[in-house]
């Protein structure tokens, strides 16, 4: 594998998933890896098996990796949904030591945004644009003319009293054993809640619940914003993270 290749990971909740990506054409470069992520998901765990994952295609370059939670200049500072040893935590020197790499940590939906806004449903849109992932948690990634806020974390906005993850996001559907149609309606409950604040002109619906768009994404309202399914699907995150190596950071 050539030296200069870049690879990417997404750090999951069940599974760490990775693959060398081909930039240009913002896809995978070869078929991805997967290893169950460890439970607890402590950060010795998670390095250990994103080792395993890299390993497995022998790579020597740059990597990239999601963290489903707050990064900010290679530091986790928040953990929703995941083990509070990465609060506060410098991930990004504890992947580059581990992989003797260099390696660059971004927050798990703004790596699915970048790759859907340069390479799928995002693509040539000027203006506003938010990419909203539904999976355990709400993830989202806000974009104007192309860049990225980096950090939103609109699903912890207050919905119904709680945080909007815990009505809305895949897996609050799950735990209640809601309908399709019940979960839209909360889903929508959260759209408005969005739209009154941003006023986006497209809203991508990524997560592992956008392969099942079409059993929700008709039941949804009519809005101002258009409201399509992400294109990059399971690889957004891969493509997203190993974007990531080469970006400038605030
Ligand atoms: C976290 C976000 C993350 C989202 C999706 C939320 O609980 O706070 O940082 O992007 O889950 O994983």
């Amino acid at each position: 594998m050539a030296a200069t290749q870049v690879f990417g990971v997404d750090i999951g909740g069940s599974g760490i998933k990775g693959a060398p990506v081909d930039l240009a054409r913002g896809e995978l470069a070869a078929p991805r890896h997967k290893v169950l992520t460890p439970h607890p998901a402590s950060p010795e765990s998670v390095v250990a098996a994103v080792k395993e994952v890299v390993e497995h295609f022998d790579h020597q370059g740059p990597v990239g990796l999601t963290f489903p939670g707050v990064v900010v200049r290679g530091h986790t500072r928040t953990a929703a949904n995941v083990d509070p040893g990465w609060i506060d935590l410098d991930a990004e020197g504890l992947f580059r030591e581990t992989l003797d790499l260099p390696a660059t940590v971004l927050n798990d939906a703004d790596a699915a945004g970048l790759a859907e806004v340069a390479h799928g449903a995002g693509r040539g849109e000027a203006g506003v644009v938010l990419v909203l992932t539904f999976g355990t948690g709400i993830g989202s990634a806000l974009f104007v003319d192309g860049t990225l806020v980096p950090n939103t974390e609109l699903g912890h906005l207050e919905l119904r009293g709680k945080d909007a993850e815990r009505r809305a996001s895949a897996a609050a559907r799950e735990r209640h054993e809601l309908s399709w149609a019940e979960w839209s309606v909360r889903v929508d409950e959260y759209l408005d809640l969005v739209e009154r604040l941003f006023s986006p002109q497209l809203v991508i619906i990524g997560g592992g619940v956008s392969r099942k768009h079409e059993k929700f994404l008709p039941l949804l309202k009519e809005r101002a914003a258009r409201v399509v399914p992400a294109a990059l699907r399971n690889d957004a995150g891969i493509v997203g993270a190993a974007m990531a190596t080469g970006r400038a950071r605030h």
